[in-house]
């Protein structure tokens, strides 16, 4: 056996190629070993030295580069609100996001990086069944179409402190936000939601997946319109959709009114002219008709009606009632005048 050894340690001394490729597979072994992650060693708590002392860092002027906005960021991470986030957890890493800082050697940069890195890219590297979903559904062509700015994953998904700190789906935070983003660009849409008791009980900040925000009812990156059989309010999912939530929906509860248009001054200006054309076009008055929508209004009308009816009389009552006592006074002023003299 030793001698085996020595034969081929020999064999190997003596083989001038077979020397120099041990000696590179050492080295690379070396090379390896030490390199990029395992030097540096990035631990989330060597940037946090930096980014949770207000003495290393400070505010920086940054300009979107989606929207194009300047902000103020401050550079100071808030540990809690990073670890409460959906990526907070043990094992993710700042340079999983930051990746440029990746090959960055801390130490022998004392601890400093360049100050501009690269945008965190959601997509690449985790996230693209989602960004597929939403980037080539039919509600971001329709965008492109209308000239409107396509959101990217961060607009929606942004914490409170920090884009950084994405809050988790069921996140109160996240789900009020959601309304207003989704209402930011469906102003009329948004009106008409607080005007139901989904929206009131929302406004009231009771924000819990228990009550409807916008995509409960509407999903959240493939976005249909109502009509489509695949929307989540289409004929076919309708019942499904709203029985999440009220178990026993059928056919006549689903035909709830989502978007009362009753304090909506257009829903009037078009069912004035919708009555105006009824010769040349009587399809669009009976739409109106047909739709649920025109039960609540004619019950809200006929309510501010009784309202205004009920003031009306009390006032032309107490009014007579008021008028009646001033000519009484004036009188009883006069006899008692007459008297003294
Ligand atoms: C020695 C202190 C220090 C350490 C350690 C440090 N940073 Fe920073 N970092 C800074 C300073 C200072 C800035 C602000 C640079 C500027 O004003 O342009 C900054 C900026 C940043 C920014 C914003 C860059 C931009 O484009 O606006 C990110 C992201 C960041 N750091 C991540 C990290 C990550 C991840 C680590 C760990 C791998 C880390 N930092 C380690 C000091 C540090
Ligand atoms: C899940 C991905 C992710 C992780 C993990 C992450 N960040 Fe970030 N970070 C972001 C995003 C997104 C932004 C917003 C700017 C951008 O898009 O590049 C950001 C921004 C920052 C900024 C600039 C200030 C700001 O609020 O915009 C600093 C500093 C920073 N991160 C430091 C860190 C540090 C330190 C860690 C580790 C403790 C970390 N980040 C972990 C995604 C991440
Ligand atoms: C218009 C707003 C909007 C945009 C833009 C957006 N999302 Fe979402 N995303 C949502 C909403 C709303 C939810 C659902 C929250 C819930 O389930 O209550 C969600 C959920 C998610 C989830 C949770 C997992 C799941 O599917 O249930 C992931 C991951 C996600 N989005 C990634 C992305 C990525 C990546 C992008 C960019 C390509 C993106 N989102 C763009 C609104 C948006
Ligand atoms: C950046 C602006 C923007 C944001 C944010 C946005 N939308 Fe839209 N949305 C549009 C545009 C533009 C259209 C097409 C024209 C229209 O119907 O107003 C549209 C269309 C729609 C439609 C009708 C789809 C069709 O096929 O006609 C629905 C439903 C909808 N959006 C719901 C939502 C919901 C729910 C959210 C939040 C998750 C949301 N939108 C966020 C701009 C936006
Ligand atoms: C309770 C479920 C529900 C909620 C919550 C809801 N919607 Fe709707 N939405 C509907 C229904 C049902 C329709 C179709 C009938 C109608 O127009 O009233 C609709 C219609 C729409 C349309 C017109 C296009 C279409 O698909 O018919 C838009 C845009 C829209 N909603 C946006 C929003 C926005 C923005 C929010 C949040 C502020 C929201 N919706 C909240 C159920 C809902
Ligand atoms: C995420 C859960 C959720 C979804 C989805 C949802 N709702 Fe609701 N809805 C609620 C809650 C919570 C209330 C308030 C319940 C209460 O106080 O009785 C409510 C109230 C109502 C009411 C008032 C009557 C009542 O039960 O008090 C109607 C009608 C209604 N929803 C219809 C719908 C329809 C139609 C859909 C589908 C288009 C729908 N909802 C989807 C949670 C939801």
């Amino acid at each position: 056996m030793v001698s085996l050894l020595k034969v081929s340690i020999t064999s190997i001394s003596n083989n001038k190629i077979l020397h120099k490729l041990l000696l590179l597979s050492f080295l690379f072994l070396f090379i390896s070993t030490f390199s990029s992650k395992n030097l540096f060693a990035q631990e989330n708590s060597e940037c946090l030295e930096c980014h949770t002392d207000p003495a290393e860092v400070d505010v920086k002027v940054r300009v979107d580069h989606v929207t194009g906005e300047v902000e103020i960021v401050s550079m100071l991470v808030d540990e809690d609100a990073f670890h409460a986030s959906a990526h907070g957890g043990e094992d993710f890493y700042c340079i999983d996001c930051h990746a440029d800082l990746e090959d960055v050697d801390l130490e022998e940069t004392e601890g400093g990086h360049y100050p501009n890195l690269q945008p965190v890219d959601c997509i690449t590297f985790c996230h693209d069944d989602p960004a597929e979903e939403f980037l080539e559904s039919k509600h971001v062509s329709l965008m492109k179409e209308n000239d409107v700015q396509t959101p990217t994953c961060k607009h929606c998904h942004a914490g409170e402190k920090s884009k950084r700190d994405t809050p988790r789906a069921d996140d109160l935070y996240h789900r009020k936000d959601t309304i207003e983003k989704c209402g930011g660009c469906h102003e009329k849409f948004l009106h008409s939601y607080r005007n139901n008791l989904h929206g009131q009980v929302t406004a009231l900040g009771h924000l819990d997946t228990d009550i409807a925000t916008c995509v409960d009812c509407h999903g959240q990156h493939t976005i249909l319109h109502s009509s489509e059989p695949e929307s989540t309010l289409g004929p076919e999912k309708v019942i499904e959709t709203c029985g999440r939530c009220h178990p026993g929906a059928n056919d006549s509860f689903v035909k709830h009114v989502a978007h009362p248009e009753y304090k909506n001054l257009q829903y009037y200006k078009s069912a004035l002219i919708a009555l105006k054309n009824i010769r040349k076009d009587p399809e669009q008055i009976k739409s109106i008709f047909k739709s649920p929508q025109i039960i609540i209004t004619i019950t809200f009308i006929l309510y501010i009606g009784i309202l205004i009816q009920t003031f009306a009389g009390f006032g032309m009552h107490s009014l007579l009632i008021w008028f009646g006592t001033v000519l009484d006074e004036r009188k009883e002023g006069k006899e008692s005048g007459h008297g003294k003299k």
